[in-house]
C-alpha cells in the first residue's frame, strides 16, 4: 500500500482531517504513542499535551485503570445491540449518571457522540411539544455557541463563528440572543439578560427549547460568562414553560472546577447532554439525560416512543470505560488538581495581559484562554510550539490550554513557558 508513496504523502493526499483542505492541508504530525500527558511523535519528539484531545482526556493517556476496564470488558463482549438487550455496564453507567446529576434527571439515553447527543436533545424537545399537541419548531440560543457539526447542532451554533455561512440555506432558522457580556467574576449586570428576555417573551409560544453551553462557551468563541446569566435563563425558561437543554459536552466532569458547570449557577436543566470526557477521552460515547415527566410525555405521543436508536447505543466497551472514569472522578482527587491548575494559570498567565499582542485572558478551572489581537497563523505557531516541546492547537485569535488534570508542575511549566516566550 505504501510502496510508492510515504505514509506522510498518503495522509496528505488521501486522508481528510478535521476542518482541513485537501488541496492545502494544515500540517499534520505522525504520532506513535501517548502516556500520561506526554505525546510521542514518530521522530521520538515528546510533547506535553495542552489540549486533552479536545477537552476529553482528563486523566491522561494510557491510564492503567481505564486500560484495565477495557481489557476486562473486551473478553466478555465488545458490542451488542441495545435494542432488546441490556447489560451490566450500561445499567451501571446510567445509574452512576443519575446519581451524580440532579435528582430530577432520571432517564438516560446513550448514544455515540456529542453532536448526536445534541440531535437527541433537540428531537426530545420537538417530540415533547408534538405529544402535547403543540407545534413548536423554534430553538432559542445565544450567539458564540458551539454544539457540534451535525445539522441540528449546526443550526444552533453561532451564526458567524461557525459553518452557518456555508450551510445556512439548509439549516432551520432559529433565534439567537446576544451572548452574555458579563464575565464570570464581575458584578452581575441585570441588563445582560435583556436580549434573551426580550426574545423568549416575544416568541414564547413558538419556542420548543432553549439550548446553551453552561458558563463556558467553547469552539464558538471560548467565552466564560457570569453564572447569574444562566440562573436568569433558567428562571425565564420556567416562567414561559420552555425546556432548557444544557450542553455540558465540553464542560462536564470537572473541567470548570465543578463536576458540572451548571453547579456554578445552582440550576437544574430539563435535558442534559454529556460526552467527550465521559469516557476519560478513551472512546466516543454520549448521554442525554432528562426527567421522567418529559420521557413519559414523549412516550405518550402517537408514535408511542422516542424515535432514535443508534447502532452503537450503549456500547459495552465505552460504558465500561465510562464507569472506570467515574470511579476515578469519585475519589474527588480531581478537585484539588483542577484548583491547582487554575491557580497556577492565574499566577503565571494573567501578567501576560501587558503584552500589546493580547486582547484578553480568561481562566476558569483547568481552562485558560488567551485572545490575541491579530489572527494566528496556525501552521507557524504550531511549529513554534512543537519546537518548544508542547502540543497546543489554537484557532482564530484564540490560544487555549486545557491539559489533563494529572499534569505535574514541571509539565505545566513547560506548557506555560512556551506561551510566555511566544509573547516576549
Ligand atoms: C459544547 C460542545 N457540544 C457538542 C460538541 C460535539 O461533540 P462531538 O465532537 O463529540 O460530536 C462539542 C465538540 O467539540 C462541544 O464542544
Amino acid at each position: 500500500m505504501f510502496i510508492k508513496i510515504t505514509k506522510k504523502q498518503f495522509n496528505k493526499k488521501n486522508v481528510w482531517h478535521p476542518y482541513t483542505s485537501m488541496i492545502k492541508p494544515l500540517k499534520c504530525y505522525s504520532i506513535k504513542k501517548a502516556k500520561g500527558v506526554v505525546l510521542k511523535l514518530f521522530n521520538n519528539i515528546n510533547l506535553i499535551d495542552g489540549m486533552s484531545s479536545w477537552w476529553s482526556c482528563i486523566h491522561g493517556y494510557n491510564n492503567s485503570i481505564l486500560n484495565k476496564a477495557i481489557k476486562t470488558q473486551i473478553k466478555k463482549m465488545s458490542h451488542i445491540m441495545f435494542g432488546g438487550f441490556y447489560h451490566k455496564e450500561a445499567l451501571k453507567l446510567c445509574n452512576n449518571l443519575i446519581n451524580i446529576t440532579p435528582k430530577e434527571l432520571k432517564c438516560v439515553f446513550l448514544a455515540d457522540s456529542g453532536s448526536v447527543a445534541i440531535e437527541i436533545a433537540i428531537k426530545m424537545s420537538l417530540q415533547y411539544w408534538q405529544s402535547k399537541g403543540e407545534y413548536r419548531e423554534k430553538i432559542l440560543t445565544i450567539k458564540n455557541g458551539y454544539h457540534g457539526d451535525t445539522f441540528g447542532a449546526m443550526s444552533v451554533c453561532d451564526p458567524k463563528n461557525s459553518m452557518h455561512n456555508i450551510y445556512k440555506k439548509y439549516l432551520t432558522k432559529h433565534i439567537f440572543a446576544e451572548s452574555p457580556k458579563c464575565k464570570f467574576n464581575e458584578n452581575w449586570d441585570e441588563n445582560d439578560i435583556n436580549s434573551f428576555k426580550y426574545l423568549i417573551k416575544k416568541y414564547s409560544k413558538k419556542i420548543a427549547c432553549v439550548i446553551l453551553e453552561p458558563i463556558v462557551q467553547g469552539a464558538g468563541g471560548m467565552k466564560i460568562y457570569n453564572p447569574m446569566y444562566l440562573k436568569r435563563v433558567s428562571e425565564l425558561c420556567k416562567k414561559y414553560e420552555i425546556l432548557l437543554i444544557l450542553d455540558e459536552i465540553a464542560t462536564g466532569f470537572g473541567r470548570t472546577g465543578k463536576l458540572f458547570a451548571y453547579e456554578h449557577s445552582g440550576i437544574v436543566p430539563d435535558i442534559l447532554c454529556l460526552g467527550k470526557s465521559l469516557t476519560g477521552g478513551y472512546m466516543t460515547l454520549s448521554a442525554t439525560i432528562t426527567t421522567k415527566k418529559i420521557s413519559y410525555i414523549i412516550s405518550n405521543s402517537k408514535s408511542g416512543c422516542f424515535m432514535h436508536g443508534p447502532t452503537f447505543m450503549g456500547n459495552p466497551l465505552a460504558c465500561s470505560i465510562a464507569n472506570a472514569n467515574l470511579e476515578i472522578l469519585n475519589t474527588n482527587k480531581w478537585i484539588k488538581k483542577v484548583k491547582y491548575i487554575e491557580n497556577y494559570f492565574k499566577k503565571t498567565l494573567l501578567p501576560l495581559i501587558k503584552s500589546n499582542k493580547i486582547l484578553d485572558i480568561r481562566i476558569l478551572g483547568a481552562i485558560s484562554i488567551i485572545e490575541t489581537i491579530n489572527y494566528i497563523d496556525i501552521n507557524k505557531i504550531q511549529r513554534f510550539f512543537i519546537n518548544n516541546g508542547v502540543w497546543i492547537r489554537p484557532f482564530g485569535k484564540l490560544i487555549y490550554l486545557m491539559p489533563p488534570y494529572i499534569i505535574k508542575k514541571t509539565e505545566l511549566n513547560i506548557l506555560i513557558n512556551s506561551l510566555i516566550s511566544l509573547f516576549k
